[in-house]
C-alpha cells in the first residue's frame, strides 16, 4: 500500500470521510497499477478514474462550503483549480508519451496533493464547520441529503 489511512486524516463529517478514503483507495490503485507494470491503456483508466473523482470530490466539497458560508471559499476553489490543472497536465503528458508514468514526478504528486488537501485545505473547513455549533449529525444528515 502506497498511503495508509490514519485516523489523523479524519475531519468528523462523515460522507468528507468516505470520499477522502476513496481518494486513498484510488491513489492506492493507481500506484499499484504502475508497479506492477500494467498496460498503458488501463493506467489511463485508472488514472482517468482517479480525476473524475477527484473533480466530484472537489464540487461536493465546494457546496458544503457554499452552504456553511465559509469565508475562505475562493482560496479554497482555487486551490481546487490548480490541484485539477497540476492533474490534467500530469495526465496529458502521460498519454502523450512524455512523462513515463513511474516518474518520481507522477510518485510525488500522488504521494502529496490528497494528504496536503485534507491536512492542510479541508482541516481549516472543518474547524470552520465546527465552530458553527451546528450539530455534527444535522451535517451529516443534510450532506447525505444533498451530494
Ligand atoms: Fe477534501
Amino acid at each position: 500500500m502506497f498511503i495508509g489511512w490514519d485516523f489523523q486524516y479524519e475531519t468528523g463529517i462523515k460522507v468528507i470521510d468516505s470520499q477522502h478514503k476513496r481518494l486513498v483507495l484510488l491513489v492506492n490503485e493507481l500506484h499499484e497499477a504502475i508497479v506492477v507494470g500494467k498496460t498503458q491503456s488501463i493506467l489511463e483508466s485508472v488514472f482517468q478514474t482517479l480525476m473524475d473523482y477527484t473533480a466530484k470530490h472537489f464540487s461536493d466539497e465546494e457546496r458544503l462550503m457554499l452552504i456553511y458560508d465559509y469565508p475562505e471559499f475562493k482560496e479554497h476553489k482555487d486551490h481546487h483549480e490548480s490541484l485539477i490543472r497540476e492533474m490534467e497536465g500530469l495526465f496529458f503528458q502521460f498519454r502523450m508519451g512524455e512523462l513515463p508514468v513511474a516518474s518520481l514526478k507522477v510518485k510525488k504528486f500522488l504521494l502529496n496533493w490528497v494528504l496536503e488537501h485534507i491536512m492542510d485545505d479541508d482541516m481549516r473547513y472543518v474547524e470552520y464547520v465546527d465552530s458553527t455549533e451546528i450539530d455534527s449529525k444535522f451535517t451529516d444528515m443534510l450532506l447525505e441529503k444533498i451530494l
